[in-house]
């Protein structure tokens, strides 16, 4: 691709996010990111511009990786959201995408990885959803389509009563997947009992059959039921082998050495099972081949590490500087991987 092309594109790309974005919100990371140095907010407002121009950075990238307090080398070394963005929509197939989109297609192409019982509420009936019930002292019900946490309830059987009624509640509010809640590993109950801590396994497989870990991170759920950012929930990135590289994060940008919660150690904490997360990523990444480069969320069970679900437009994430002094991103490699 032609340098000027290159640039029209990244334009086109910002001055839609400027004609669309949230300035309050805009404002506020700004304020953010001045608090990290001396300089003016004005002065980082017009910095966030210049690199969402010359980096591709969202707002919310510039604020969250610290760029405020990087240089243009280090800088430069930086994955972001729009060119993940860019890269899944050249690399994977959309025609396909509701294998990853809609959780029953996703669960009927992975069923075995799943590790647990599922049950689609519109194409079974009341019957079928009273014996998924029976037994049982808590399922998840999550909307087919829904991201980022929204459209999942916990809920416990006792309280459901009628199941013909909550069968129609299910089918008006649209959370027509239900689900057996999965048991966590010990080791990973300790980090925050309260939700499934989930792995996000970033992944592509490249034309030779090679497939890469672009990423792997470890999220933990803090207050909430589910572990997302939404809810509470924070992340560190992993090594290797695994282990808790440095503090984690939340939304905000607050650094927890420890969990708030129970007080677990973070860096240097070992994800279990972890060579069979790494042999349980490799099968996925070879399933669906017209979809080479998706992030995963593993759950890792007393027995074996399972997949939630994938995401073909799957967010960043890297080491944020002020926490973990890392000041190197993770773009030297995608491009090792991808070769561009
Ligand atoms: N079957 C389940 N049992 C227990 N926790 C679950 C289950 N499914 C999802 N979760 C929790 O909810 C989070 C979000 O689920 P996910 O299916 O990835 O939805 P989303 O697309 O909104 O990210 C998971 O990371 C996990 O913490
Ligand atoms: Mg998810």
């Amino acid at each position: 691709m032609g340098a000027v092309n290159r640039l029209y594109r990244r334009a086109r790309f910002f001055v839609r996010r400027v004609t669309s974005f949230d300035r309050e919100r805009v404002m506020q990371f700004a304020r953010q990111s001045a608090t990290l140095s001396k300089a003016p907010v004005w002065w980082v407002a017009a910095d966030m511009a210049w690199c969402a121009v010359r980096y591709e950075t969202t707002f919310e990238n510039y604020s969250e990786w610290d760029f405020r307090i990087l240089r243009g080398r280090e800088r430069r070394t930086y994955m972001t959201d729009p060119k993940s963005f860019h890269l899944s929509r050249r690399l994977n197939d959309d025609s396909i995408r509701g294998v990853f989109d809609d959780k029953l297609q996703f669960a009927h192409r992975f069923g075995d990885e799943l590790g647990r019982a599922w049950l689609d509420v519109t194409a079974t009936d009341v019957a079928a959803l009273a014996a998924f019930l029976e037994g049982r002292e808590r399922v998840i019900t999550k909307n087919p389509g829904g991201v980022g946490g929204n459209g999942i309830t916990m809920r416990d059987v006792a309280t459901v009563g009628d199941t013909a009624a909550f069968r129609e509640e299910l089918l008006r509010t649209g959370e027509t997947l239900v689900e057996e809640v999965l048991e966590q590993h010990p080791e990973m109950a300790r980090l925050y009992p309260g939700s499934v801590n989930s792995l996000r396994v970033v992944t592509y497989r490249d034309p030779d059959d090679v497939v890469h870990v672009l990423a792997a991170v470890l999220k933990v759920g803090n207050g909430g039921v589910i572990d997302n950012f939404s809810n509470g929930g924070m992340y560190t990135m992993l090594d290797a082998d695994g282990r808790a590289l440095h503090a984690a994060s939340d939304e905000e940008g607050h650094p927890f050495e420890t969990h708030p919660i129970t007080g677990v150690a973070i860096t240097g904490y070992q994800v279990p099972l972890y060579p069979e997360v790494l042999e349980l990523v490799d099968r996925l990444a070879r399933r669906v081949p017209e979809m080479p480069y998706i992030g995963w969320d593993v759950a890792i069970t007393p027995e074996r590490p399972v997949v939630i679900e994938g995401n073909h437009n799957t967010g960043v994430f890297q080491s944020k500087p002020s926490v973990s002094g890392i000041r190197r991103g993770l773009l030297p490699r995608y491009r090792a991987a991808m070769r561009f």
